[in-house]
């Protein structure tokens, strides 16, 4: 694939701005500066919820930028590892009580970001993670934001998850299941996108962050929502993450990819928390509850199977991203619905990211139970095939030969 990086770069490195919706982002050189200022005095003592690469790499910012608005009563806990338990969450939300922090820095990736929104939950509802997950705790989530609420700063050092500006939060619990917090009131209400904390990410990470911010894009672009702002927020997060992906692969130390990127992956994390996904994103997470096997590496071969299964009734969705991409446009809705589908399995391969799960063994009836979780997702419902039960263990199974 050509790659030209003069074009349809709408956010060069040195270019910077802010958006106070949702939350207050700041984007751009010295945004975790800007977005430190903006906290105040409600980051009095923070605790930074974080893993020990991140805080290697993005330490010497954040403390930087503490320390100018005479911060130093703050703590670090370090122990988040990805796919995340509730092990780190009970770390870090004893340090913040210990401690009486007043406020949550998340600074990393998805993993840190879901961690410190279900700590920051925990501090301001007074509840334990597990009381979180119960009817109780689905109150509170799904109140709205209170504005006494303290400060949820999320700094987000890999492109991909868009957990720093999505209502959702994956943790495991103690039988391995992946556990959806879903809440608008736990959406970090200040966000700092600093593209350059992202140039050391290694090319593993880029890539399955990247294709999960894509799948995210074109899953809300796809789907039966009918959100306006939804769909906005989706076709531009769709623009950036196909234009800069592939940018990003090939040339890791260009800035203005990187804030491309970093901008669609935010961006898609807006549209799935207005619009949701598909059953693409619905299939994966029972899946991952039982494989151990990175989230970009389950979303690929389900892609490769569910996208096809639906444009063979709804390829006009499809058809309608790859002209507005300018990937396709012969006016056969289905023959532009697989060209998009194609470009995006070619970017999976380009990601390393394998199309096919060849070591996973799967039994009818294990299929039959993905399937079951699979349809209480609550983007199933959305996506524009309608999938019983029996079409989706089928595609369970197809995924695997
Ligand atoms: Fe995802």
């Amino acid at each position: 694939m050509e790659i030209r990086e003069d074009i349809n770069t709408t956010l060069a490195g040195q270019i910077k701005g802010a958006i106070s919706w949702p939350g207050n982002g700041f984007w751009g050189p010295s945004a975790v500066q800007r977005a430190i200022d903006a906290g105040g005095n409600r980051l009095c003592r923070p605790l930074i919820i974080t893993d020990a690469g991140a805080w290697r790499a993005a330490s010497s910012v954040v403390l930087a930028a503490l320390t100018t608005n005479a911060i130093q009563d703050w703590q670090v806990f370090d122990g988040v590892v990805s796919n995340p338990s509730l092990v780190p969450v009970h770390g870090a939300l004893r340090m913040a009580r210990e401690n009486t922090c007043d406020s949550i820095i998340a600074v990393g990736g998805g993993s840190a970001i879901d961690v410190a929104k279900v700590v920051f939950g925990c501090l301001c509802s007074g509840l334990e993670p597990e009381e979180l997950a119960t009817l109780q705790g689905r109150e509170w989530l799904d109140a709205a934001a209170a504005p006494g609420d303290p400060v949820l700063l999320a700094i987000p050092t890999t492109s991909g998850t868009g957990s720093e500006s999505s209502s959702a939060a994956l943790i495991q619990d103690e039988n391995g299941r992946k556990r959806l917090y879903r809440s608008l009131r736990t959406r970090p209400s200040l966000v700092a996108l600093e593209p350059a904390l992202t140039l050391t990410l290694p090319f593993q990470p880029t890539a399955q962050g990247g294709f999960d911010a894509l799948l995210h894009a074109l899953g809300a672009w796809i789907n039966a929502d009918n959100n306006p702002i939804g769909k906005a927020m989706a076709i531009q997060a769709l623009h950036m993450c196909m234009h800069a992906l592939p940018l990003v692969l090939d040339k890791p130390g260009c800035l203005a990819a990187r804030a491309d990127m970093q901008m669609g992956a935010y961006l898609a994390g807006v549209a799935i928390g207005i619009s949701k996904v598909d059953a693409v994103h619905a299939m994966c997470t029972p899946l991952e509850s039982v494989v151990d096997m990175a989230h970009a590496e389950a979303l690929a071969p389900v892609f490769r199977v569910v996208s096809r299964y639906t444009a063979q009734t709804h390829a006009g969705v499809y058809a309608n991203a790859a002209r507005h991409l300018n990937i396709a446009g012969t006016g056969d809705d289905h023959r532009d619905a697989l060209s998009l589908i194609g470009r995006v399995e070619d970017l999976a391969r380009q990601a390393n990211i394998s199309l096919h799960l060849s070591n996973l063994q799967l039994t009818k009836q294990q299929a039959g139970q993905l399937a079951t979780q699979a349809l209480q997702s609550a983007s199933m419902p959305l996506n524009p095939r309608n999938l019983t039960h029996e079409e989706v263990s089928s595609l369970y199974l197809q995924m695997v030969n």
